[in-house]
């Protein structure tokens, strides 16, 4: 079926932490979504949609769950919407990670960056390993969700209030010294940035999400472009709604 906007039912929409939502929908369009795609979400009174990462798929219940965080008027919407509601959501969007060659992947998330990896983490073809990091305990999530289809979940916190006290990225650098030939990563650009140059480092392949500001989400609107690298040290402009989000590491101009 492809990309369509569905008016879908809110199964579920709860916090599960600090101004962060769990949210369930029941929808036709999990059976085309892949891991690391996003959707649109209509958000009342905002003229454009708001891109929310899928989190986990279900085809045979015909679910999608995302994982978001309130930013501004629109995801505050959002969090106010009550099961048994409607949505209206265009999707599944954007192309996701490819995991489909990697023996042991790594997957790297930096706060609300987690999400679109722990569908990604359920589809590898063998059990890969996990570094989640956030600015504190109040704002972890999906830490046991990661532990049911990762061999280590390693846990990091800006405050030392949960797990490793510091970046995810001193964690990546000690766990590259050991088997791993895939890290994928989301979470803040200036993360991915540090977790590219490491793996680039190390000789392993690095694909990230980049999560730019979005207009339209189907490429029409040019808001999302990024610098990708072309030919001899030259670059050009691609749409990361859909080129990416998931772009191979060494083709961003960071
Ligand atoms: C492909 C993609 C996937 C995403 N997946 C998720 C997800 O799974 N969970 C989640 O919580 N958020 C996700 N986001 C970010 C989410 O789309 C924004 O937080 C949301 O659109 C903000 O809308 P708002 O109306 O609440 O806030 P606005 O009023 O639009 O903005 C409030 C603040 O958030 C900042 N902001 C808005 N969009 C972004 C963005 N893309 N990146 C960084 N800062 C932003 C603004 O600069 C502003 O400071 C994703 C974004 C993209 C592009
Ligand atoms: S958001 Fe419009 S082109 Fe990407």
């Amino acid at each position: 079926m492809g990309i369509t906007t569905n008016i879908c039912t809110v199964l579920e929409n709860s916090q599960i932490a600090s101004g962060i939502y769990n949210l369930t929908v029941k929808t036709h369009q999990s059976a085309d979504a892949k891991p690391g795609q996003f959707v649109n979400i209509y958000c009342e009174g905002k003229t454009l949609r708001r891109p929310i990462s899928i989190c986990e798929i279900d085809k045979n219940l015909q679910t999608l769950r995302f994982v978001y965080q309130v930013k501004g008027e629109g995801t505050k919407w959002l969090s106010r919407v009550q099961a048994g509601q409607s949505l209206d959501i265009l999707g599944p969007l954007g192309h996701g990670f490819n995991v489909s060659k990697a023996r042991k992947v790594v997957f790297v998330g930096g706060g609300i960056g987690a999400p679109p990896l722990l569908e990604t983490a359920k589809q590898c073809n063998f059990i890969p390993d996990a570094i989640l990091g956030f600015k504190s305990k109040d704002f972890a999530i999906l830490i046991d969700d990661f532990k049911k289809y990762c061999e280590n979940v390693q846990v990091s916190t800006d405050d030392g209030s949960l797990g490793y006290h510091g970046l995810v990225t001193e964690l990546l650098k000690e766990r590259l010294q050991s088997d791993c030939d895939l890290v994928c990563a989301c979470g803040p650009k200036p993360m991915l940035k540090a977790v590219a140059k490491i793996a680039e480092e190390r000789g392993v392949e690095c694909q990230v999400s980049l999560e730019e500001r979005m207009g339209c989400g189907l490429g029409a609107c040019l808001v999302c472009v990024c610098k990708v690298k072309s030919g001899e040290g030259g670059f050009r402009y691609a749409q990361v709604c859909r080129y990416g989000p998931v772009i191979n590491s060494k083709e961003v101009v960071w």
